[in-house]
Parts: C-alpha cells; sequence; structure tokens
C-alpha cells in the first residue's frame, strides 16, 4: 500500500518538472487579468482565452496573444511577477530576447507586458523571452533569470489557396460513375493544430451533375453514366476550397478544373454511300489506281485509323484495296 502511494507521488513530481521548462521558474508567477494569484486550475489571459493553471507558486512560462490585433491601444500581453516583489517599489523588472524593448514593452515597475504593434502568427507564431527581477538601487537580482514564451493565437485570417489553378485532367469517354479524375489540394497558412481555421472542405461550384469531389480529399470523380466525347469532350469544372471545415463565415479560394473525355472506340467506321461504281479503262496498267473510297468514324486518333478489306468480289483476285495512311482513304488497285 505504501509502496503504491510513493510511485503515485513519483509520478505527480515527474509531471510537475515536464511542466515547467527552465529553472528557476518558482519563483516567479505570472498573474492575469484581475485573477491575481488566484490558486485555481483555469483562468483566461487578457484576450479572454482559457489558460492553464498551475498551483501557486508556479511560473507561468507561456503567454498567449492574439494575431492581427486591430485595437487601437497597445495589446496587454500578460504579468510577470516575482515572490520577493513586496510592492515597495524596490523590484525592478527586465525583459530581454525576442522582441523585448520593441515588439513588447515591460512596465518595470509592474511587471506589466504589453505589444506595441500587431503581429502576424504566419509570420512568426511565439517569441522567446527572458525575465529577472533585480533590486532597483542595487541592481542586484532577486530572482534569476528565466524564460518564458509568447504564444500568438491564430485567427483565421487566411483563405484556402489551390496548389495549381487551372488543374488539366483528362478521363475516357463512357467510364463507369465514380471513376477517378483528379485529386485538387488547398492549403491554408492558418494553424492547423488549434480550431478549424486551417480545416479545409471542398464542393463543386460548377460541372455538376457530370462530376463530383470529395469534400475532404478533394479527389474528383465521374458523376454521371455515358458521357459521350463524341458529345461533348471538354468540361470546366469550378472547385472551392472552404476553411472553418465549410461552415458559414469560414474563407475560400476556388481553382478551375479543365477535363478532357479521353476517346475509347465506340463507334464504328460507316461508308457514307453503301454501293460505288469506277469504270476500269482496258488499257489501265497493273497496279494503277481505280477509285478511291472512304469510311467515315466518329472516333479519333488510331481509333479512328481504317484498315480496308474486299470481302467479295465477282471477278476473284481482280481488285486489291490499300489504305492511304494521310486520308484514311482506302484505293482500290488492280491486280490483273
Ligand atoms: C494520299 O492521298 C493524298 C491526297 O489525295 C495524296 O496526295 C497522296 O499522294 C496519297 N498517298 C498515297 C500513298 O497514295
Amino acid at each position: 500500500m505504501d509502496r503504491r502511494r510513493v510511485c503515485v507521488l513519483m509520478v505527480l513530481w515527474v509531471m510537475a518538472h515536464l511542466s515547467s521548462p527552465g529553472h528557476g521558474l518558482r519563483a516567479l508567477r505570472r498573474t492575469t487579468g484581475g485573477h491575481k494569484g488566484a490558486a485555481g486550475l483555469t483562468g483566461q489571459d487578457a484576450n479572454g482565452v482559457p489558460l492553464r493553471r498551475s498551483k501557486r507558486g508556479w511560473m507561468w512560462n507561456q503567454f498567449f496573444l492574439l494575431e492581427e490585433y486591430t485595437g487601437s491601444d497597445m495589446q496587454y500581453v500578460g504579468k510577470l511577477h516575482s515572490d520577493s516583489d513586496r510592492g515597495d517599489g524596490n523590484t525592478r523588472y527586465v525583459l530581454t530576447g525576442e522582441g523585448a524593448g520593441s515588439l513588447f514593452r515591460i512596465d518595470e515597475k509592474s511587471g506589466d507586458i504589453h505589444a506595441t504593434k500587431r503581429l502576424d502568427r504566419e509570420e512568426k507564431a511565439y517569441y522567446i523571452l527572458r525575465a529577472k527581477a533585480v533590486n532597483r538601487f542595487t541592481n542586484e537580482a532577486l530572482e534569476g533569470e528565466s524564460e518564458f514564451i509568447i504564444k500568438i493565437h491564430d485567427i483565421n485570417d487566411n483563405e484556402p489557396r489551390f496548389t495549381k489553378d487551372p488543374y488539366m485532367a483528362r478521363v475516357p469517354e463512357m467510364s463507369d460513375i465514380g471513376t477517378s479524375v483528379i485529386q485538387v489540394t488547398a492549403a491554408d497558412a492558418d494553424d492547423a493544430t488549434y480550431g478549424n481555421s486551417a480545416r479545409v472542405v471542398y464542393s463543386i461550384l460548377e460541372g455538376q451533375p457530370y462530376f463530383s469531389v470529395d469534400p475532404e480529399t478533394g479527389l474528383i470523380k465521374t458523376a454521371l453514366p455515358g458521357m459521350d466525347r463524341e458529345v461533348k469532350e471538354n468540361y470546366q469544372v469550378v472547385i472551392q476550397a472552404k476553411d472553418m471545415a465549410g461552415q458559414m463565415g469560414g474563407l475560400s479560394g476556388t481553382t478551375t478544373v479543365s477535363i478532357t473525355l479521353a476517346d475509347v472506340n465506340d463507334n464504328p467506321p460507316r461508308f457514307a454511300k453503301t454501293v460505288y461504281e469506277f469504270r476500269v479503262p482496258e488499257s489501265s496498267d497493273i497496279g494503277s489506281a481505280v477509285g478511291v473510297i472512304r469510311a467515315m468514324d466518329n472516333d479519333i486518333g488510331e481509333n479512328a485509323e481504317m484498315e480496308y478489306r474486299i470481302i467479295g468480289s465477282d471477278g476473284p483476285g481482280m481488285f486489291d484495296v490499300t489504305t492511304n495512311r494521310s486520308t484514311q482513304e482506302g484505293v482500290i488497285l488492280l491486280r490483273k
């Protein structure tokens, strides 16, 4: 029994140390907007953002600040406080590190920290600073220097952007419903680890009912059976990406996907006439052309390349047929 309790206590001790990086932090404590010294486990900073609190006597080592603050006064970041500060005006707080004195200004008497201008999380997500408390008159250190972080909180100030515009894609005509065509992707510069500001949902603005898009993956698929290239070959599909998981108020971006139906050999060749008549002068040389026939095919490319054959004749062996490759015509030749 006793042994188990010792284990539990050790785990607690380890956790307490893990959650407080740096040394000598215990004596420095942050109090936030009016919640001075409360021993509760949760609190709020100046922006109403909930914070994790630890027991009294522990130092806050992280401050939160909303990016793109538009207020006219300086934005309140938080307060540094040392236990050795008895409020007699002997303590002077000193701030050093990233942005100290420029972006972040500390009231050396009260320990209040303000931001002097608006900050963009997508430019820099956090600042590492150090704090010291010294005796105002002797400069003697009252607290060892300790590090803390000002973290910039994300707001949804970036719209999703597609990696391409336009996309080009091909899919065989007459494909089954649900045949994959292409996957589109939009990136969002907002914080993907916080809220839904970077959570993108895809939808199709133009191109229905022929195509559909998967809201999560951006994969475009065919949505209608029997799409015939010989009827319509090109489709302009407009895809939207919207953050905030697609909810109202989310920011959006669009892209165009140009989809071409690729030919499949779904049309037989057809002769324009059922009977062709040619006259052959008696003096014609063997191998000379007697006439030209032509079959039309609505397909394209190799699906429209012709090969002619004689399958029946009154005078067997009298004629040959070859294909003119550039015109796809059949050339009837005299053979004997
Ligand atoms: C194919 O037809 C074209 C156009 O009529 C002609 O100029 C060409 O000589 C023909 N080629 C052959 C191999 O007969």
